[in-house]
């Protein structure tokens, strides 16, 4: 449907009605009969002189050009007949101009001058003899002399043609808009609907496969935890390394596509950059020592109250630099954090990651930053990967407020850069963002032992996997299949924090959340989600409900203890609580 826009044979181009309603034709001079050529103009003479002989009463003819019906000037009968008496006529007449025939005042009307206007200025010329005949000319060539109503009819046909091809035409133009309307409203509805059915499936895909993703990684490591035989360990390290290879793939594309369908909206909380780069190293440090690489940090001193969102900045570096590790066989890969720019409101960060690696050829550089592009395409590549990596970063840049770029000369090595804009919120900073939680699990067992937590959760592999990892910190686990029997044991005894699924049978999460906020003994607790829904607005959802925060599913240990312990030290605290 949408292909009619480009279509070469477009109907508009290709009008068989077309008339250039735009620029009328340039009104007919006098000096047209200038133009007649010798064998015209000794016609014309000859037929002019015929008629004024036939009509002594007539003073003068008024010339009139035929093709549109102007008239263009008059000629004079004296004047005529006075010139031709000359006995030397013929050179004169044949070899001179014929604009000496013409009154001093010829008429001349425009050709968009309605036809009574063209009548009442014949009449007006003061010659009687617009009423009976005239000297026509057609295509500047003199055709003959004719009637005043002749030519008055031909006037009258040329404008009732002309109305006619102007009423097809814009009929016709009024039907070719609403045809083109009709589809593109059919195009858009299209593009909507598919827009909104790849959403869902998206959704749903990413659902459906980080939940048993969520089952394999948690009991892998439950195994782990319970003992097992060296081999074990090392078989139970490849389903680990596999099922978080798969899940980076599929976060990866689901992160492209959920970027291209705007999706992705930023966080707006506290970060700190050397967390950030740190968290890096520490997820690519022992990558790096297997390929005996050194990994370096370089950081600029920076505002210390910025905010922005961790975890998408964290992602665009992680992909830079995984890719050093992956293109670079010895030397060092430094990260750097450099501050190009800082008002009151706003620093301009540029982060580049720096790598002894391969090197890229320039011809392939324009292309890497599209999707699924790798500098080598051919399929006997020697490096693995999706070549998703580089246009999410770029893209995660150009969101916050950058952009992004490389350097590269081949076998030397490249630096990979993308900058950032990020907020500064005006305050001192009274500590840096929460980094890495290496010792939450201690710090619960600690501080929160014996406090009693709800993991609701349809699913009976995740609840399992959560209760075991949670009960290892000492608080008490109690789990509910639904929404349904998360509401009955909320009655029953106060939780220090819920855990909640979204989707479940029966009851769901979001339900649930909503019936045991309005319990008195609930108003404070803190309810978590639990879920593998990924979008910004299933997030606004929970909060709307009553959710506190948002756990993705899989989620790994640290995390999970991370989250509890900080809304297990917030309930503690007599602040009210906010997500
Ligand atoms: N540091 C680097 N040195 C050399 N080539 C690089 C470097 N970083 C990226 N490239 C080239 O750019 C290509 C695209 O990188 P990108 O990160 O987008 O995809 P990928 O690493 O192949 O796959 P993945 O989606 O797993 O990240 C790489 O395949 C490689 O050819
Ligand atoms: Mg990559």
């Amino acid at each position: 449907m949408s292909q009619n826009m480009n279509d070469p044979d477009d109907e508009l181009l290709d009008d068989p009605t077309e008339i250039d309603v735009q620029s009328p034709p340039a009104p007919v001079a006098a000096d047209v009969l200038d133009a007649c050529e010798p064998v015209d103009r000794h016609a014309k003479v000859a037929s002019v002189m015929e008629h004024f002989l036939a009509r002594p009463d007539v003073i003068s003819l008024p010339v009139i050009d035929s093709t549109n019906g102007r008239p263009v000037g008059m000629i004079n009968q004296a004047a005529f007949m006075s010139n031709l008496a000359k006995p030397y006529h013929k050179e004169i007449y044949f070899g001179r101009s014929c604009s000496i025939f013409m009154d001093k005042a010829p008429v001349i009307v425009d050709a968009a001058t309605p036809l009574q206007d063209v009548s009442a200025r014949l009449a007006e010329s003061g010659s009687r003899a617009t009423a009976d005949g005239f000297v026509i000319v057609s295509d500047k060539r003199y055709l003959g002399i004719g009637h005043t109503q002749d030519v008055l009819r031909v006037m009258a046909e040329v404008h009732r043609v002309q109305t006619r091809q102007l009423a097809i035409r814009r009929d016709h133009l009024e039907d070719v808009v609403r045809r083109r309307t009709a589809a593109l409203t059919l195009a858009r509805d299209a593009a909507n609907a598919a827009n909104i059915a790849k959403s869902a499936f998206l959704a749903n895909m990413s659902h459906e496969i980080r939940t048993p993703m969520n089952g394999i990684l948690g009991m892998a490591h439950l195994l782990r935890r319970a003992g097992v035989t060296p081999k074990q360990a090392e078989r139970l390290d490849t389903i680990e390394k596999s099922g978080l290879h798969l899940l980076a793939v599929i976060n990866d594309i689901l992160d492209i596509s959920k970027i291209e369908a705007q999706k992705v909206v930023l966080e707006d909380t506290p970060i700190s950059l050397p967390g950030v780069l740190d968290n890096v190293r520490t997820m690519l440090s022992e990558a790096a020592a297997q390929k005996n690489l050194r990994l370096e940090l370089v950081i600029d001193l920076f505002p210390g109250d910025l905010s922005g969102d961790a975890a998408r900045l964290q992602q665009a570096v992680l992909n830079y630099a995984s890719n050093a590790i992956k293109f670079t066989d010895d030397g060092t890969i430094t990260l750097r954090a450099v501050c190009l720019e800082a008002s009151p409101h706003a620093v301009m960060a540029r982060f580049e990651v720096c790598d002894t690696g391969i090197g890229i050829p320039a011809e392939a550089i324009p292309r890497l930053f599209n999707a699924f592009e790798q500098a080598d395409n051919s399929t006997t590549r020697r490096y693995g990967g999706t070549g998703l990596g580089l246009v999410i970063t770029r893209r995660l840049a150009e969101l916050m407020g950058g952009e992004a770029g490389v350097r590269s000369t081949v076998g030397v090595g490249s630096t990979f850069w993308f900058t950032a804009k990020l907020k500064r919120r005006g305050e001192r900073a009274s500590h840096d963002a929460p980094g890495p939680k290496h010792h939450a699990e201690a710090d619960i067992r600690h501080r929160h032992a014996g406090k009693r937590v709800l993991v609701v959760d349809d699913e009976p592999i995740n609840r399992m996997v959560a209760r075991v990892q949670i009960e290892d910190s000492g608080l008490i686990v109690d789990s509910a299949e639904d929404g349904a029997r998360a509401i009955e044991l909320a009655q029953q005894h106060s939780y220090s924090a819920i855990l909640m699924d979204l989707r479940m049978p029966n009851v769901d999460g979001l339900e649930a959340t909503r019936r045991i906020r309005h319990m008195p003994s609930h108003s404070r607790t803190p309810i978590i989600a639990m879920t593998a829904n990924v979008f910004a607005e299933d997030k606004a959802r929970c909060l709307q409900a009553g959710m506190n925060d948002f756990l993705m599913k899989p989620f790994a240990t640290e995390l999970l203890f991370a989250m509890l312990l900080k809304w297990l030290a917030r309930q503690d605290s007599p602040a009210v609580l906010v997500a």
